[in-house]
């Protein structure tokens, strides 16, 4: 059985606005497409996909961080874990009920933070579980920041792409990642999403518990 979210969150200011970010989905739509390829079982919990979801997976919508997290939690057995989702880490703590009028004035809004998703499922971890983070980083020192994330969060594999180019990441076609796991890391060059998602699952593969003699 295979986990895949993937999309990104969607956080209400009001009743027609919300905060929100770049995320298509397709990395984790790839994802649950090649796993499903595979011959898994997959539920892909979906955050607004701007993509259409695979054939043959069962898709359950979280637009928000807090349904993403309820769904996710509570399918957190599965084999294997994929948290491609690009969720919101804060959202507006009072969102209006209504549409907000335009009044002229300044509007300051408060954010709290959101239920770290990635981090429960570190912590809580059953036996044999493959468990995989995407770090979306800027900046010269992303890779150090994924390689503290897999610490941190307690997962297998980080997979760390640099969001600041237009070419690849959020939102594009293809992708460039760098594979952090606590034994080593492996760079792929730049690809389709499909491809990338392939040599994801076979680093993945490597890592599930071997059957025992006769199952
Ligand atoms: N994630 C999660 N729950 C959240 C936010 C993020 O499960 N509320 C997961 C994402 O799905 C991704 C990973 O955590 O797999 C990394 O997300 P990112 O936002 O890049 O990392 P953060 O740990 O939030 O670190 P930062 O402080 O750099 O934002």
């Amino acid at each position: 059985t295979v986990l895949v979210s993937a999309g990104g969150t969607r956080e209400p200011l009001d009743a027609v606005r919300f905060l929100g970010n770049r995320s298509s989905g397709r990395m984790g739509a790839a994802l649950a497409d090649e796993a499903r390829r595979r011959g898994a079982e997959v539920t892909l919990v979906a955050a607004n996909l701007s993509v259409p979801a695979p054939v043959g997976v069962d898709v359950v919508s979280a637009p928000t961080a807090e349904e993403l997290a309820r769904e996710t939690l509570s399918r957190g057995d599965a084999d294997i874990v994929l948290m491609a989702a690009a969720i919101a880490d804060y959202r507006p703590a009072e969102p209006a009920a209504d549409k907000r009028p335009k009044d002229g004035n300044d509007w300051t809004v408060t954010l709290e933070p959101t239920t770290d998703v990635l981090r429960e499922l570190g912590g809580r971890r059953e036996n044999g579980q493959v468990l995989v983070g995407f770090a979306a980083e800027t900046g010269d020192n992303g890779l150090e920041r994924a390689r503290e994330k897999l610490r941190a969060k307690q997962v297998d594999l980080i997979v760390f792409n640099d969001v600041s180019r237009d070419d690849i990441g959020f939102d594009a076609p293809d992708n460039e990642v760098v594979l952090v796991s606590a034994e080593g890391e492996r760079r792929l060059g730049k690809a389709a999403k499909e491809r990338i998602a392939a040599a994801i699952l076979d680093v993945v593969a490597e890592r599930l518990p071997k059957p025992l003699e006769g199952e």
